[in-house]
C-alpha cells in the first residue's frame, strides 16, 4: 500500500514535468504559424517541465496560454482545439495576429478566459464559441470582426464580461426564441460591451428582464433605432447605461426612475423626442448627458436641483429656456456643466455657494443678459453668443471669447526609459467629465499597486476625453535599473487584459488598449539553431562558430566603448591630457559620487522628477555641489552624453549654473552642478525657503535669467536653446544672484531615444510656447515665452497654472491699463511687493512680460531684447544694472571657436543630426524688439 502511494507519487513528478504528447504537438504546430514567439519555445525544450513562456501547466496539461503583447505575428490555426484542457487563453495586443478565428476554440471546453483584445482577426465570430460553457471572461474587442453576433453566445450561462466592442459587427441584438438562445439569457452577465459596432435594428424589448444582473450596458456608437424599451427599468443592478450616438426615437421611458443604482447616463446625439425625460428622485446620477437630442422646448427641469450627486451634466442643445437655477452651481462634487446652444435667459445667477470643484461652465449661445458671479469663482466660463457679451464690462474677457479647445502636452516631469511597457487605458463611461490631478494620481497609485509586480516605474500621462466621451490615458511602465523588459517580466507583471486591475468605482468599465513590446534582440538564439544542426553538417558549423565568436568579439568591444564613451579621455587616470575638449568639467568616477552623496541616499535627495533625482554632495575637496542623476541606467545615447559633455563643459557665464562635473563610468548618466544654496526662484515664490524678494531683486533676477539664456542663444557656439526655461529651473546663490540650470540636461535624457515614444515637443505644461506646440518649430522665442511666464510669476508669484486658468489668462482678465499704479493687477499681485513700497518700472516690466507671452513667436522681442529692456527699467529709475560685473556683453568666453556665431546660424539651422536643438530661425537681430515705449 505504502509503495504503492509512493510508487504513484513519483509516477506524478515525473509526469508533471512532461508534458502531453498532444499539448506538446499543439503547440509545436501553433509556434510554426507564429512568428516572434519567445526564445524559451525550442523544439528540444518541454513546454510544460522546462518552462516556455506564457505556458503554464496542471498535471502535465496545458491550462494557461498567456502572450499578451508578444509581437506574435500570424493567424490562430485548428491546432489550438486540441489544447482541450486550456482555461485561459489571452493573445491579447499581438496587432498582427489575426485571420478569421477558428471554429476549434469552440473544443476547447474548459475555457473560461477568452481574451483576444486588440489583434487583427476578421471575418465572423464563430457560432461555435457557444460551446465553451464553462465561459465567463469574453473579450473579443478591438479587432475587426463582421457579421451577426451569434446568438449561441447566449448559452454562455457563466459569463459576467462580455466585451464585442470596437468591431465591426452588424444585424440586430440576439434574442432567444423557441429554437435558439439570446443575450436575454445571460443572467450572470455584468457587463454587455456592444459599442462601436454598427449594430442596428432596435433594441428588443425582451433583451430585458428582472433576473439579471447587468451593471454596466454599453450599446453607443451603434446603428440601433426606435425606442428605449420601457424593460430597461427592470434590471435594477445597472449602474451605467450609455446609448448615445445611435439613431433612437420616442420618449425615453419613464421606468428609468426605477434603476436605482444608475450614476451614468448618457443618451445624448440620437433623435429621442417628446417630454424631456424625468429624472425626478435619481439621486445617484454623477454623469448625465442628454444633449443633441429633439426634446419638446422645455424649462430647465425642476428635477435638476434634485440630482445633488451630480458631477457633470451635459445638456447642450436640448431646447432649454428661461432661467438657469441658482442650486445648481452648489451640488458639492460639480465640475462641469455644459448647456450651451439653448434659449437660456434672464441672470445667470452664480454669486453665492458655488461648488469648489466646479471648472467649467458653458453658456455658449443663449440668451442669458446679465449676470452675477461670486469672485470666489476663478475657473472656466463661457459666455461666448449671449446678449450679455455686449457689457462693455465683459466684452473683452476669457467669458467671451470664443473658445478653442487647447491640447495640453504632457509635462516635462513624466517618467521616460528607452524600452517603456506602453499602452492606453480606455474607460468607456467615467461619472465624472473633467480629469482632476487627484484622480490621476488616485489611479496612478491604484494601478500600480494592482500590478503583480511592483519595483518598476509606472506612470499615466496624458489624460484626456476623446469623442466619444471616453477617458483615454496612456499608461507607461518603465524597467528598473535595466534597458528593457524580459518576457516573463511582461507576461506576469502586467496582465491587465484580463481586468485583474479593478479602478476605483468612479472610473467605469475600461479595457487596457497596449502595444506589443520590442524585446531585445537575442543573437544566442540564432547560435542554438546553429548548434542542432546534424553531424554532417559540423564542419559548417563549426565555421560558423568562429565567424559567430569573432563577431561577438568586435561587439563585445563596441559594447565597452559604448559603455565607456570617456575611455580615450581617462586613458592613463589622468583626465588632464585625456580630455583636451574639456575645459574645466572634471570626469568623476561612479564611486567618489557615490560617496559623496553616501551611496546616494535618500536623506542627500534635494530634487526629483522624470529625469531622476538630484543629490547634494560633498567633493572630496570639500566642495559642495548638486549631483544629478539620470534614470536612465544605461550605455545608450552614452555618445550623445558625450558630445552633450563636451558642449557643456564650454558654456560659462555668471548667470549659468557651472558644470563642475560629471560620471564617464558604467553608462552611468550624471552631471555634478555647484550647488545654489537658496533654491530656485520657485521656492522662493511659493515662499516655502523663507526668503522674501523686493521688488528691485526680482528685477535683478528677470535681468540675471535673461543675461544667462542671451548667453545660450546668442553667444554659445553651437547656440542653444534651452527648452525648459520656468522658475524652478532658476536658481539663487548665497549673493541671491540667479542662474539658469539645467539646460541641456533635457535634450540629454529625451533626445537620445527620441523616435520610440517620446514627442517632439519638450517642456513643462504652462511654459510650454502654443507656436511651437503647433508647429514643432523650435527657435529662441520659445525660451522667450518661457521667460515671459516667468516674468509673470515674478509677479504674481502664482503658479503658471492655476486655478485650471493659464497665468496668462489670469493676467490679462484683471489688466486695466487705467490704473497707474498697478495696471488693474492689484488683487493678483504677489502681496510680498504689492506691500512694500512703489513698484518702480511695474507697467513697462508687465508689458514686457505680456510681450514675451505674445501667441506668435515674430511679435515677441529677442532674449537679448529683453536684457535691454530690463536694463532700461532699473537705469530709468537711478539703480545700477549691473551688481558685480558689467554689462550683458559676451562675457566668459572659454572656447575662442565661441564667438558670434551668426554665420555659422544659418548653416547649421538645417542640420538636424546633432544632438543640439540649435535649428530653426535664430531671428537676426533687430527684426522684432519690443515695441514699448
Ligand atoms: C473538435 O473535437 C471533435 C471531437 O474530439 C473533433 O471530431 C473535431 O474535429 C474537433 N473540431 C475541430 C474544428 O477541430
Ligand atoms: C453585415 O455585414 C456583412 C459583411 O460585411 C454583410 O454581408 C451583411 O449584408 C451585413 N448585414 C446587415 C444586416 O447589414
Ligand atoms: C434616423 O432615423 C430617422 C427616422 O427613423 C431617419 O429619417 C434618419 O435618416 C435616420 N438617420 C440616420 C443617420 O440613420
Ligand atoms: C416627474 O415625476 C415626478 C414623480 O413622479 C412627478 O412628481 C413630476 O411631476 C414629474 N415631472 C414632470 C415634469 O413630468
Ligand atoms: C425669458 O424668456 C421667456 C420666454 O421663453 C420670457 O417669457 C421671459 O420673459 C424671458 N425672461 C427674461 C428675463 O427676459
Ligand atoms: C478666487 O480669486 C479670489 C480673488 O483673487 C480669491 O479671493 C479667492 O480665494 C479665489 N477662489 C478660489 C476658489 O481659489
Amino acid at each position: 500500500m505504502v509503495m504503492r502511494s509512493l510508487l504513484l507519487l513519483f509516477l506524478c513528478v515525473t509526469c508533471s514535468a512532461y508534458t502531453n504528447p498532444s499539448d506538446v504537438s499543439a503547440l509545436k504546430s501553433l509556434m510554426k504559424q507564429w512568428k516572434n514567439t519567445p526564445p524559451s519555445w525550442q523544439q528540444s525544450k518541454d513546454p510544460c517541465g522546462e518552462r516556455w513562456d506564457g505556458v503554464i501547466c496542471t498535471n502535465s496539461r496545458v491550462t494557461t496560454l498567456k502572450l499578451f503583447s508578444m509581437g506574435l505575428e500570424g493567424t490562430l490555426s485548428d491546432d489550438i482545439g486540441k489544447l482541450d484542457q486550456l482555461q485561459t487563453l489571452d493573445l491579447s495586443y499581438n496587432h498582427k495576429l489575426g485571420g478569421p478565428l477558428t471554429p476549434a476554440i469552440g473544443n476547447l471546453t474548459q475555457l473560461t478566459s477568452l481574451i483576444l483584445v486588440k489583434c487583427s482577426f476578421t471575418g465572423s465570430i464563430p457560432d461555435e464559441l457557444g460551446n465553451l460553457r464553462q465561459l465567463t471572461f469574453l473579450a473579443l474587442n478591438s479587432n475587426k470582426f463582421i457579421g451577426r453576433i451569434p446568438a449561441t453566445l447566449g448559452k454562455l450561462s457563466n459569463i459576467s464580461w462580455l466585451d464585442l466592442a470596437d468591431n465591426q459587427l452588424n444585424g440586430t441584438l440576439p434574442l432567444s426564441t423557441n429554437a435558439s438562445s439570446g443575450l436575454d439569457q445571460l443572467l450572470n452577465a455584468q457587463h454587455f460591451h456592444l459599442n462601436k459596432n454598427q449594430l442596428s435594428g432596435s433594441i428588443p424589448k425582451n433583451l430585458f428582464n428582472a433576473s439579471m444582473t447587468l451593471r454596466h450596458l454599453l450599446l453607443d456608437r451603434n446603428q440601433l433605432i426606435g425606442g428605449i424599451p420601457e424593460s430597461v427599468g427592470l434590471v435594477a443592478s445597472l449602474e451605467i447605461l450609455r446609448l448615445n450616438n445611435n439613431n433612437l426615437t420616442g420618449t425615453v421611458p419613464s421606468s428609468i426612475r426605477n434603476l436605482p443604482h444608475l450614476h451614468v447616463l448618457n443618451i445624448s446625439n440620437n433623435n429621442l423626442n417628446g417630454q424631456m425625460p424625468n429624472l425626478t428622485g435619481m439621486t445617484r446620477l454623477q454623469n448625465v448627458d442628454i444633449s443633441n437630442n429633439k426634446f419638446d422646448p422645455s424649462e430647465v427641469p425642476s428635477w435638476l436641483t434634485g440630482l445633488t450627486g451630480l458631477r457633470t451634466l451635459m445638456m447642450q442643445s436640448a431646447r432649454l429656456h428661461g432661467q438657469v437655477p441658482q442650486e445648481l452651481f452648489s451640488f458639492p462634487g460639480l465640475e462641469k456643466v455644459m448647456l450651451d446652444n439653448n434659449e437660456l435667459n434672464g441672470t445667470l445667477d452664480m454669486s453665492n455657494n458655488i461648488s469648489k470643484n466646479l471648472q467649467i461652465v458653458s453658456f455658449e449661445n443663449n440668451s442669458i443678459n446679465s449676470i452675477t458671479l461670486s469672485s470666489n469663482y476663478n475657473n472656466t466660463l463661457i459666455l461666448s453668443g449671449n446678449p450679455v457679451c455686449s457689457n462693455p464690462h465683459l466684452l473683452n474677457t476669457a467669458y467671451c471669447e470664443i473658445q478653442q479647445e487647447t491640447l495640453t502636452p504632457s509635462s516635462s516631469d513624466n517618467i521616460t526609459c528607452s524600452h517603456p511597457y506602453e499602452g492606453v487605458m480606455m474607460f468607456r463611461a467615467p461619472s465624472f467629465g473633467i480629469m482632476l490631478d487627484e484622480f490621476i494620481s488616485k489611479l496612478e497609485a491604484n494601478v500600480a499597486a494592482n500590478l503583480s509586480c511592483t519595483p518598476h516605474s509606472l506612470t499615466l500621462e496624458d489624460p484626456f476625453f476623446d469623442e466619444d466621451g471616453y477617458l483615454e490615458v496612456k499608461l507607461v511602465i518603465c524597467p528598473s535599473n535595466k534597458n528593457y523588459f524580459n518576457r516573463s517580466e511582461i507576461l506576469d507583471c502586467f496582465d491587465i487584459s484580463s481586468q485583474k486591475f479593478i479602478p476605483p468605482e468612479m472610473f467605469g468599465p475600461y479595457y487596457l488598449s497596449a502595444n506589443p513590446y520590442s524585446f531585445q534582440n537575442r543573437v544566442i538564439r540564432g547560435l542554438a539553431i546553429g548548434m542542432i544542426i546534424g553531424f554532417s553538417l559540423l564542419l559548417i558549423g563549426l565555421v560558423a562558430l568562429l565567424l559567430f565568436a569573432l563577431r561577438q568579439k568586435k561587439q563585445a568591444q563596441r559594447a565597452i566603448s559604448l559603455s565607456n564613451p570617456f575611455a580615450s579621455w581617462v586613458s592613463n587616470g589622468e583626465e588632464s591630457d585625456g580630455a583636451p575638449q574639456l575645459s574645466g568639467a572634471k570626469c568623476f568616477t561612479y564611486d567618489e559620487l557615490k560617496r559623496s552623496t553616501n551611496d546616494f541616499r535618500g536623506i542627500n535627495e534635494i530634487g526629483s522628477g522624470g529625469y531622476g533625482k538630484v543629490y547634494k554632495g560633498m567633493l572630496p575637496d570639500g566642495r559642495i555641489v548638486a549631483i544629478k542623476r539620470s534614470q536612465q541606467g544605461s550605455n545608450q545615447g552614452g555618445l550623445e552624453f558625450k558630445t552633450e559633455i563636451e558642449l557643456l563643459s564650454r558654456v560659462h557665464h555668471k548667470n549659468l549654473v557651472e558644470l563642475v562635473g560629471f560620471c564617464c563610468e558604467k553608462g552611468e548618466l550624471i552631471l555634478v552642478y555647484e550647488f545654489m544654496s537658496n533654491g530656485t526662484i520657485r521656492e522662493t515664490l511659493s515662499g516655502r525657503s523663507g526668503i522674501q524678494l523686493d521688488w528691485t531683486r526680482r528685477l535683478r533676477i528677470a535681468l540675471d535669467s535673461a543675461r544667462g539664456l542671451t548667453y545660450l542663444h546668442e553667444h554659445a557656439n553651437p547656440p542653444i536653446i534651452h527648452r525648459d526655461v520656468k522658475s524652478s529651473n532658476i536658481l539663487l546663490d548665497e549673493k541671491l544672484t540667479a542662474k539658469v540650470g539645467d539646460f541641456g540636461l533635457s535634450l540629454l535624457v529625451a533626445d537620445s531615444e527620441m523616435g520610440h515614444f517620446t514627442t517632439n515637443i519638450k517642456g513643462t505644461l504652462g511654459y510650454l510656447d502654443p507656436e511651437y506646440y503647433m508647429t514643432q518649430q523650435l527657435t529662441g522665442k520659445s525660451d522667450v515665452y518661457s521667460m515671459g511666464v516667468v516674468l509673470l510669476e515674478l509677479i504674481t508669484a502664482m503658479l503658471p497654472v492655476h486655478n485650471k486658468k493659464h497665468i496668462v489668462n489670469h493676467v490679462k482678465i484683471a489688466l486695466d491699463k487705467q490704473d497707474k499704479e498697478f495696471c488693474g493687477l492689484k488683487s493678483i499681485i504677489d502681496p510680498v511687493i504689492s506691500n512694500s513700497g512703489k513698484l518702480v518700472g511695474f507697467e513697462s516690466f508687465v508689458d514686457l512680460a505680456l510681450q514675451c507671452v505674445e501667441e506668435s513667436a515674430e511679435n515677441r522681442p529677442t532674449m537679448s531684447d529683453v536684457v535691454k529692456e530690463i536694463e532700461a527699467i532699473l537705469r530709468n529709475n537711478g539703480m545700477k544694472t549691473t551688481s558685480t560685473s558689467e554689462s550683458s556683453s559676451p562675457a566668459d568666453f572659454t572656447s575662442s571657436k565661441a564667438r558670434y556665431p551668426y554665420d555659422d546660424l544659418y548653416s547649421r539651422s538645417h542640420a538636424s543630426s546633432s544632438a543640439f536643438a540649435y535649428s530653426g530661425g535664430f531671428p537676426s537681430r533687430g527684426s522684432s524688439r519690443p515695441s514699448s515705449s
